[in-house]
């Protein structure tokens, strides 16, 4: 095991519990953190949504189906409807018109099929508060920094019906004492608009999220909108541009107002060979301007495994830590960590 990483601050890279110990627990769930904890996790990270009385709860979507068991229950058969989320239509429960009290009468599902059901049905969503008081408690048990690292989910969609989630979010953190940058604390989100606002109101860390699912006709990998926000990128008059988050000019708009990026992985290395990699990696173009890289998603099953580590998830980690990464957003917390210990 080195002593010293490529990373920027020349630290080991930081191991992110992405929705908690996912691969083995319904996600965002106490169960799901605290076991990622166990397990030696840096940080928890939570995606956050806003309830109807303006509570902070941990889920990945506005929706509820997915990772809970509301369509099961027949008290809440009436409050199925509809709503737009980002452009698309979504036929469903929404977080937004629940309230905490009834949020808390809901249980938690595994929301991949080929992951173990065992534990549905058993565990409560958690609030960002509980979040936050598990990392203090755990702090305090281990005797090492368990840091929180919640993602602000689609704040355009919730402003738009009147519920403040970045406001909510701040709030939350400066009532814990954590509204500094030497906070054990990563605010993370897609949207550029929320970050840039949340900058101008505070000194906490934040993260730039990047995502990309679509190529170039020269088979380059490309931002998509909406997260590129185009009230950002008004260049003149009526023309509009898309600013590309991972060119030199993006990274230089990042570091405006951002610590890091935190790209979806197939930026640093493609899915398949026939996306071509920048002849300078993305994470040597980010440390020149000293912007930290957290990547996205690292799981042990082989189909979210890049080309070339079929089966060996610890080779994916060890190839991405050798490259510099700071920090990896994880499903399986103690994979990561033995890939940490096997450099
Ligand atoms: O926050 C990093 C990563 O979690 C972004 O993707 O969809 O899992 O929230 P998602
Ligand atoms: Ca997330």
């Amino acid at each position: 095991t080195p002593t010293t990483y490529r990373t920027l601050d020349g630290k080991a890279p930081l191991i992110i519990a992405h929705r908690g110990a996912s691969g083995l627990r319904p996600e965002h769930t106490l169960e799901s953190y605290q076991l990622a904890i166990d397990q030696g996790a840096d940080f928890i990270e939570s995606d956050v949504v806003l309830t109807k009385d303006q509570v902070l709860v941990c889920r990945h979507e506005p929706m509820l189906s997915g990772t809970t068991n509301v369509a099961q229950l027949p008290q809440f058969a009436s409050r199925k409807t509809t709503k737009v989320v980002d452009g698309v239509a979504y036929n469903d429960w929404f977080v937004s018109d629940f309230t905490l009290a009834e949020i808390k009468t809901l249980r938690a599902v595994q929301a991949m099929a080929d992951r173990s059901q065992q534990y549905n049905g058993q565990f409560l969503i958690p609030t960002f508060q509980e979040v936050i008081d598990l990392a203090k408690a755990q702090t305090t048990a281990k005797g090492r920094v368990i840091g929180v690292y919640p993602e602000t989910k689609h704040p355009t969609f919730h402003e738009a019906l009147g519920l403040p989630i970045t406001d909510k979010l701040l709030e939350i953190l400066t009532q814990a004492g954590w509204n500094s940058k030497e906070a054990p604390v990563y605010v993370q989100s897609f949207e550029v608009g929320n970050l840039r606002a949340l900058h101008l109101k505070s000194p906490l860390k934040l993260i730039q999220l990047l995502d990309a699912d679509d190529v170039d006709a020269s088979g380059n990998l490309v931002m998509k909108a909406p997260y590129a926000q185009p009230y950002d990128f008004v260049v003149a008059g009526d023309a509009r541009t898309f600013l590309d988050l991972t060119t030199d000019a993006g990274l230089d708009f990042i570091k405006t107002y951002a610590v890091g990026i935190g790209p979806w992985k197939p930026y640093i290395q493609p899915y398949t060979t026939d996306k071509k990699l920048p002849a300078t990696t993305l994470i040597e173009r980010a440390h020149q301007r000293g912007l930290a890289v957290h990547a996205y998603t690292f799981r042990d099953e082989s189909r979210y495994l890049l080309k070339d580590y079929d089966n060996d998830p610890q080779a994916e980690y060890k190839n991405f830590y050798s490259l510099g990464l700071d920090g990896v957003f994880t499903d399986y917390t103690a994979t990561a960590i033995a890939a940490k210990n096997n450099l």
